[in-house]
């Protein structure tokens, strides 16, 4: 049994939690607020201990506040983190670890989708594994703590190629979404087809040039699989805008366009998006 620090109970918190108390771990959330039972589809409702501040020493953090909401979380992470334990950051995006700087990151992807319906949380399971981290090296501890439960890990030797392909997934079908206030069934119509190949060829340039083996063709791909999800299909961007709460946007375009800049590529479309959806 491990004792587990969850920062933030939102969506994946909770799930996360629900998961690994089932497989006997200590868990306990650290929250700006008390947060409400979990509820999630498949378990009982419970209580989950919760800090506002002064956690207790745990064996391993997970991160799983939006990217916007790391700086502030490193407050956490200067606490739960004074004897080096790995903090899992599991958010969107590309180069997880610089955003917990100084302390030893564990990137992970998530390919579950968790969204509230009705009063509880329901999981969409994925196709592959719940999870990807990093092959080897300080990974292990994340692959070991999921061992005992109902998800999945898997080992990716090229880390940051995966990043930049769900990168490029969620550039596109985020702010997209949150501008129309519409599903994902959108990307049928050709004007916001058109968007995103706009979208994709700006950023799948950057991703090559940051170092993703991604070939010319990714473009359709990500097209095509976006194309497959079923209408209706809400992203989390268009949520959090609905409910009022700051957008992803900057881990996500902004990246894109900071990066674009860097290696001295046109990123104007995705800075149109961070222009409309940011601040
Ligand atoms: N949901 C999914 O299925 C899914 C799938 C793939 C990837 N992701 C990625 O995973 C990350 C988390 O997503 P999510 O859907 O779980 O987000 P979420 O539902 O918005 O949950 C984030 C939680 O973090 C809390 N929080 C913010 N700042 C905090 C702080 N300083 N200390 C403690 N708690 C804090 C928020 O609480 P407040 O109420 O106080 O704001 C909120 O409850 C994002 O990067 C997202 O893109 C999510």
């Amino acid at each position: 049994m491990s004792r587990i620090a969850i920062i933030g109970a939102g969506n994946l918190g909770m799930f996360l939690a629900a998961h690994l108390r089932a497989a006997g771990h200590d868990v306990f959330f650290c929250v700006r607020r008390p947060p409400d039972a979990v509820r999630v589809e498949g378990f009982e409702p419970f209580e989950i201990p919760y800090f506002l501040d002064s956690p207790p020493p745990a064996d391993l953090v997970l991160l799983t506040v939006k990217a916007q909401d790391t700086p502030r979380a490193l407050l956490w992470l200067e606490k739960l983190c004074s004897a080096g334990q790995p903090v899992a950051v599991i958010q969107n995006g590309v180069h997880h670890e610089q955003r917990v700087v100084p302390y030893p990151a564990i990137p992970v992807l998530s390919y579950v989708y968790v969204e509230p319906q009705n009063g509880w949380l329901r999981a969409f399971q994925p196709p592959r594994a719940h999870f990807t981290v990093p092959a080897g090296g300080g990974a292990a501890a994340f692959v070991q703590l999921f061992a005992g439960t109902a998800l999945s890990v898997f080992e990716e030797p090229d880390f940051h190629t995966a990043a930049w392909r769900k990168m490029l997934h969620n550039c596109v079908s985020n702010p997209l979404t949150a501008l129309t206030g519409r599903g994902l069934e959108i990307l049928a119509e050709p004007h916001y087809r058109d968007w995103a190949q706009r979208i994709l060829a700006e950023a799948l340039p950057v991703a090559q040039a940051d170092g993703a083996r991604l070939a010319d063709e990714e473009g359709a791909r990500v097209l095509e699989m976006l194309g497959s999800y079923p209408p209706g299909t809400r992203t989390s961007m268009l949520q959090d805008r609905e409910r009022g709460r700051p957008l992803e946007i900057e881990a996500l375009n902004g990246m894109v366009v900071a990066l674009g800049r860097r290696y001295g590529l046109l990123v104007a479309v995705n800075a149109e998006l961070v222009a409309l959806l940011g601040g």
